[in-house]
């Protein structure tokens, strides 16, 4: 009989944590900085969520009080992100949400979250592939090289209002398969090559995002709060029904906005290459957070203080600011920017998803064929391969808006299970380890639970029935092989 329960001990987990150490063939190696871990965390956030969906959230539900919206989107990634850096200096073991579910909650609900992390890190690659598709092919316009559609969109599309499938007339996705099989085989070759890949992109990004700030302030005034729903100018514009302005549409923008700062947790799945896991960790997690979170409140007041926001519910909200702002030579850069975001999110996915995958299956969960380390490069090489093929496949060839709302659904359930494992090591093991201790943590941890749950309530049916179906498969690929073959429930 399966035992559904078994939980990893805390011998296991000392274990584990150590074989990052041991310098042998199916290591991981231990070669990411705590800057190199802080570089991760922002490359795997700051993407398409900040560069559109601030537009359309200041546009449609909290006006220039998006602000607040990413205010309020923070705190509640800083409950979670609290949770994720205490578990992660306390059990620096890669899988992240997986192992500490693992550790907490016994094998069940560990395998639940990890399937469910598969829609925040693969799916999310996938999603974030096609729109980087869409940015090479405008930027490619640009340059005079068209690229016809039908090599850079998806064969099939879905018609959600019928439920029904049909084929576009393209072939394939190209640019999008391109880039997830050029990242992959990054990944594979070595994670310090990688790092350096990345700390590099988000460098130059990171440049452009402060040139965008810079250059638009001195065309700030809050003359642009004004619009025909806010005559006299407020920040918070009046209410105009449930989610639209007013503190229920600043609410709603940040469940919107939420998106943009999913991808500062995917730290966690690198913690067996981290040079000093226990003091770094948190670090790279919540100085991650906190540079996302103090840009993203920067651009979202700039961008509302130099563009009435009814303006803004456009794809391009960023171009739309910069030519109000007098500064359209900074639309190439913006591109550019938008790019090289789009570049490090896809990277930071497709180097989280695997790193999971390896967990489980050297728990027995899996395959064991995708725990194999390369004796050379000593990356996840099978996993990554595996995850590079899946993610491609399903860049090129399905529709992002099928995906992209169950990313936020998978990310806010993984929120909710870590925020709930940290208090559950608390009262089980009080005397563990905690290099990094969540400050309150009887705010922190319930805090993390309830708003996680809360903005997944925000999301609509649709998304909802796509997770449970989701997650019955993943249970049905459980009883079939992961609670047969289980290492921990035999071994204990
Ligand atoms: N946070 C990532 C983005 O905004 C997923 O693209």
């Amino acid at each position: 009989m399966a035992n559904f329960w078994a939980r990893k001990s805390a011998a296991i987990l000392e274990q584990e944590a150590a074989q990052g150490d041991d310098g042998g063939d199916q290591a991981p190696k231990r070669a990411l900085s705590a800057l190199n871990l802080v570089g991760l965390g922002i490359g795997g956030t700051i993407g398409a969520g900040i560069f559109v969906l601030t537009g359309h959230a200041a546009a449609a539900n909290a006006g220039p009080a998006v602000t607040l919206s990413f205010t309020l989107g923070a705190v509640a990634c800083a409950f979670a992100g609290l949770c994720y850096a205490e578990l992660s200096s306390a059990i620096p073991i890669s899988g992240s949400a997986y192992t500490y579910a693992y550790a907490t909650m016994g094998e069940l609900i560990a395998w639940i979250i990890g399937w469910d992390l598969i829609l925040e890190y693969a799916v999310a690659a996938a999603a974030v592939a096609v729109g980087w598709s869409g940015y090479v092919v405008n930027v490619a316009h640009d340059f005079g090289l068209n690229i016809p559609a039908k090599f850079a969109s998806a064969p099939y599309v879905f018609d959600a209002a019928h439920h029904t499938w049909s084929w576009s007339g393209a072939i394939l996705n190209i640019p999008a398969v391109f880039v997830v099989v050029v990242i992959s085989a990054l990944l594979t070759v070595g994670i310090k090559a990688t790092a350096w890949f990345n700390d590099f992109i988000v460098a130059l990004k990171l440049i452009v995002i402060v040139l965008f700030i810079v250059c638009a302030l001195p065309a700030f005034s809050t003359a642009n709060w004004v619009t025909s729903g806010n005559p006299a100018g407020a920040f918070i514009p009046p209410n105009a029904g449930p989610g639209v302005f007013g503190w229920s549409g600043v609410l709603r923008g940040a469940a919107v906005v939420f998106f943009a700062y999913i991808g500062f947790d995917a730290v966690s799945t690198a913690a067996q290459e981290a040079r000093v896991p226990d003091r770094d960790m948190p670090i790279g997690i919540m100085g991650s957070l906190v540079i996302c979170t103090v840009l993203y409140v920067a651009v979202g007041f700039i961008l509302t203080g130099i563009v009435p926001y009814d303006r803004l519910d456009v794809p391009d909200p960023i171009a739309i600011g910069i030519d109000a702002a007098g500064v359209g030579w900074l639309g190439p850069l913006i591109k550019l920017g938008i790019i090289l975001g789009l570049t490090s999110v896809i990277l930071v996915t497709l180097l989280a998803q695997p790193r999971i995958l390896r967990a489980m299956a050297h728990d027995g969960l899996l395959p064991p064929i995708a725990a194999k380390i390369h004796p050379r490069f000593r990356t996840p090489y099978v996993a990554t391969a595996g995850t590079g093929i899946g993610v491609a496949l399903l860049a090129g060839l399905l529709p992002i808006e099928l995906i992209g709302e169950l990313v936020s659904i998978g990310t806010l359930f993984a929120f909710a299970i870590v925020s709930l494992g940290t208090l559950v090591l608390r009262i089980a093991k009080p005397g563990l380890k905690r290099p990094f201790r969540a400050p309150a943590i009887w705010l922190v941890g319930p805090g993390g639970v309830l708003v996680s749950l809360f903005l997944m309530f925000g999301l609509p049916a649709d998304t909802w029935i796509r997770l449970v179906v989701w997650l019955t498969i993943g249970l049905a690929i459980y009883f079939v092989y992961g609670s047969r073959h289980s290492r921990i429930a035999r071994t204990g």
